[in-house]
């Protein structure tokens, strides 16, 4: 589907410089917040990896990062069970932990990664996303630094895909199948 452009339209929703804009001012709060800190950074792959590799650059301070690889097991309704393909190789213990995913939407995964993070005896967590589609959650997560609260759509671009695609769009766009 994806590589027939009759089938789809995307509307353009957040564009390059507006994201840039709002991915500094997370930055500077993160900052503000970790400058004295034990941190270790946690992106959630593949969906944040665009997000993550400009948020990190803007970050004042020193810290250590990972990746950690989370999906749905097939069959279940998105979301619903989340599993871990490729697992930290940081150790959280002791350490205050940032994690950082694309989009909060009914929450089952960020209160799954909270939980297996949790497990591992953090000093602290908090949890960085750059879209909150706060009308879809059904898990109540807590979520310390948002971008933008965005409605339900289905969005597509810098990092976020459609069955794999679009991940390379440099803005964000809400992505119409005809
Ligand atoms: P949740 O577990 O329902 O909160 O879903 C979170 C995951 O679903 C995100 O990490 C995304 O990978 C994916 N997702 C949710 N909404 C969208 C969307 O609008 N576009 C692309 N991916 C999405
Ligand atoms: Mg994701």
């Amino acid at each position: 589907m994806a590589k027939n452009k009759e089938n789809y339209s995307i509307e353009a929703l957040f564009s390059q410089d507006l994201i840039r804009q709002r991915v500094r001012e997370i930055a500077l709060q993160i900052t503000k917040d970790y400058e004295d800190k034990n941190t270790l950074v946690i992106a959630v792959l593949k969906g944040s990896f665009v997000f993550c590799a400009d948020l990190i650059r803007d970050l004042n301070f020193i810290f250590a990062f990972d990746f950690i690889s989370l999906s749905s097991y097939s069959g279940a309704a998105a979301g619903e069970k989340v599993k871990v393909i490729s697992n930290l190789k940081e150790n959280p213990e002791g350490r205050d932990v940032i994690i950082i995913e694309d989009i909060a939407d009914t929450g089952h995964t960020l209160e799954f990664l909270h939980k297996e993070i949790a497990a591992k005896n953090p000093k602290s967590i908090r949890t960085c996303v750059l879209l909150d589609k706060k009308c879809a959650r059904v898990k109540n997560v807590p979520i310390d630094y948002i971008g933008f609260e965005i409605g339900n759509y289905f969005v597509i671009g810098y990092g976020l895909d459609y069955n794999g695609f679009f991940r390379g769009l440099p803005y964000i766009g809400i992505l119409q199948i005809k």
